[in-house]
């Protein structure tokens, strides 16, 4: 069984100083007992930094985006996968939901921007979820199987295997209203099932108001194979809780 995934999306925070503190606070806790994949994305500015940070230590470095053309062009203020890779990454976050709301991101570029980093090695995390209306409507698996499907009809099944999905529902993210660990694992489930038809057997992460005082119960289901943490991540102490929780 492969090692759970924890992986901190610190999202548009940090600073030189801050960044220092958190991963040496982190890297001193973790080091003693560590057994779980943690992965660190900071905003990209400070993927050099964290690089430096992390590199005597088996912590994976993570970007929160990156552009769908795999090498350089005209792409202003995009970065390819293949800059990502040169600066250490080992995972990529796409489509996340706050770019796909507030950048208009569709299930299709989420794709390829899922192939880009296949293209230069990368693996991608690629973010589903509902809104709390969609949810409410009981359309949950078929916003989730819609844009799962933008990416196997993309990916061939040899590529499928190589992603990361994580699951986040919209409502979840940032409130404190963590889905319930049923609600998780039924989608985390549906999940399984949908790739498990082209044969790709992956890491699902839960992302959604993760904390130190419910990580345990969510990592405890069947079909959740790790989490994605948003604001936890920023508090050292709390992070090591939630990953420690994933040994
Ligand atoms: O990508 C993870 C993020 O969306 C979850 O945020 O603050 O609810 O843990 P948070």
């Amino acid at each position: 069984m492969r090692r759970q995934l924890v992986m901190g999306n610190w999202k548009m925070n940090g600073s030189k100083a801050a960044n220092e503190e958190l991963v040496s606070v982190f890297l001193g806790l973790w080091q003693k007992i560590g057994q779980a994949e943690v992965a660190f994305a900071p905003p990209a500015i400070y993927l050099p930094q964290v690089a430096s940070l992390l590199a005597r230590s088996e912590l994976a470095l993570a970007a929160q985006d990156v552009s769908a053309h795999v090498d350089a062009g005209a792409f202003t203020g995009e970065l390819s996968s293949a800059m990502l890779a040169d600066i250490g990454c080992r995972y990529v976050i796409v489509g996340h939901s706050e770019r796909r709301a507030y950048h208009g991101e569709s299930d299709q570029q989420v794709a390829a921007k899922a192939l880009a980093c296949l293209a230069r090695g990368l693996t991608p995390v690629v973010c589903v979820g509902e809104s709390l209306a969609q949810r409410e409507a009981d359309e949950t698996l078929a916003i989730v199987g819609a844009q799962l499907e933008a990416v196997q009809n993309l990916l061939e099944p040899s590529q499928l295997k190589n992603i990361v999905v994580a699951y986040e529902p919209v409502w979840a993210i940032g409130t404190g209203k963590t889905a319930s660990p049923e609600q998780a694992q039924t989608v985390h489930h549906f999940i399984r099932s949908r790739l498990g038809e082209q044969g790709a057997v992956v890491r699902l992460l839960y992302g959604g108001s993760v904390k130190a005082s419910n990580a345990a119960e969510l990592f405890a289901q069947a079909d959740i194979d790790g989490a994605l943490v948003g604001g936890a991540a920023l508090n050292a102490e709390e992070f090591f809780q939630i990953c420690q929780a994933a040994n």
